[in-house]
C-alpha cells in the first residue's frame, strides 16, 4: 500500500495539471472588455460566450486587456445568419501604433441570403499593409459556430478552423517587412459598411432585418504579454514556435492549394491594375 502511494501522488498531480492546462478557454472578462458601444454587447452563458449587436444606431466591439507579442488567439463565431449584405464582422490583431502599424486581420463580409460570406485577409507590417486577399467561404458560417485563429510565430499563418486561409512567412532575409516587435491587442467588431463590403457596395443593408447577431465563445489567447516577461517573445521553447508551426504540414499544404484553387476571388499578387509588377513577397 505504501509503495503505491507516490504513483498516487503523481497521478493527481498530473490531473491537477491537465485541469490547469485545459482550464482554457477561459470567459470574455477574463482576457477582453467592451471597447466600442458596451451597450450592444451582451454576455450569456455566464460570460462563457457573448453576442453582438448592430442596429440602425450603432455596431460595436471589443478589445483584449492586454497586448501579445507572438502566440495564438482563436475563438469561436457564429456569424449573422439570411441576410447580412453590407455588414462586417472583423476579427485582428492590431498594434495601435499610428505611423508604423503592424495589424493581421480577418474581415467577413456579409452577403443577401444564399450567397456566400467572404473573407478578407489583409496584413500590415511596419505600417505597410494593401495586402489583400478574399475568399469566399464553402460553408455557411451562421449555421454553426467555427475556430477562427491567428497564429503568429516567427513564421506565421491564418486559419479558419483546421483549414488555413492565407500564410504570410517571415521573409526579413529577403529584406520584407515582418511583424516582430511591437505586441498588438486582439479586437473585434460588428459594424456597418455598405459603401464597400458586399459586391463592392452595391448591396446595401436591408434594416428592416435588423438587429443583427453575431455570437462569439471559446475565447483563447496563449502569448506573451507585454508587458510581461521580457524573454517570453524569444523564446523557441513557446508551443507556436515549435516545429510543427514552422510551415504547414503536408495535409495543411493540400488545404491551402484547395482554398486557393477553389475558393479565393481576390488576390492583390495578381491585380494588375494595382500591381503591374507583384510585390516581392508574393514570390518569396
Ligand atoms: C456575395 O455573393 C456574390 C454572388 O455570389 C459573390 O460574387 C461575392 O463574392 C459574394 N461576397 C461579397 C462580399 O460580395
Amino acid at each position: 500500500m505504501m509503495a503505491e502511494t507516490p504513483f498516487l501522488c503523481i497521478a493527481i498531480l498530473c490531473m491537477l495539471m491537465f485541469i490547469q492546462i485545459s482550464a482554457r478557454p477561459t470567459t470574455f472578462a477574463e482576457d477582453f472588455k467592451a471597447a466600442w458601444s458596451d451597450s450592444h454587447i451582451r454576455q450569456v452563458d455566464g460570460g462563457k460566450a457573448i453576442q453582438l449587436v448592430l442596429d440602425q444606431s450603432t455596431g460595436c466591439g471589443f478589445s483584449s486587456k492586454r497586448k501579445y507579442l507572438f502566440g495564438k488567439v482563436s475563438m469561436k463565431i457564429k456569424l449573422i445568419p439570411g441576410d447580412s449584405a453590407g455588414t462586417v464582422t472583423a476579427f485582428y490583431m492590431n498594434s495601435d501604433t499610428d505611423t508604423v502599424r503592424d495589424e493581421l486581420d480577418f474581415e467577413f463580409l456579409g452577403n443577401r441570403s444564399g450567397q456566400p460570406y467572404s473573407v478578407q485577409t489583409n496584413i500590415f507590417a511596419h505600417g505597410k499593409g494593401d495586402r489583400e486577399q478574399r475568399v469566399n467561404l464553402w460553408f455557411d458560417p451562421s449555421l454553426d459556430f467555427h475556430t477562427y485563429s491567428i497564429l503568429w510565430s516567427h513564421k506565421h499563418i491564418f486559419y479558419v478552423d483546421d483549414v488555413p486561409i492565407r500564410e504570410y512567412k517571415n521573409n526579413q532575409a529577403k529584406n520584407i517587412a515582418y511583424p516582430t516587435s511591437q505586441p498588438m491587442g486582439v479586437y473585434s467588431t460588428l459594424w456597418e459598411a455598405d459603401d464597400w463590403a458586399t459586391r463592392g457596395g452595391l448591396e446595401k443593408i436591408d434594416w428592416t432585418k435588423a438587429p443583427f447577431y453575431a455570437y462569439y465563445k471559446d475565447f483563447d489567447i496563449e502569448g506573451c504579454p507585454v508587458p510581461g516577461p521580457t524573454n517570453c517573445p524569444s523564446n523557441p521553447h513557446n508551443w507556436w514556435e515549435g516545429y510543427a508551426y514552422q510551415s504547414l504540414n503536408a495535409v495543411e499544404a493540400r488545404r491551402y492549394r484547395w482554398v486557393r484553387v477553389n475558393h479565393m476571388v481576390y488576390d492583390y499578387c495578381t491585380d494588375k491594375s494595382r500591381y503591374p509588377v507583384p510585390p516581392v513577397e508574393c514570390h518569396a
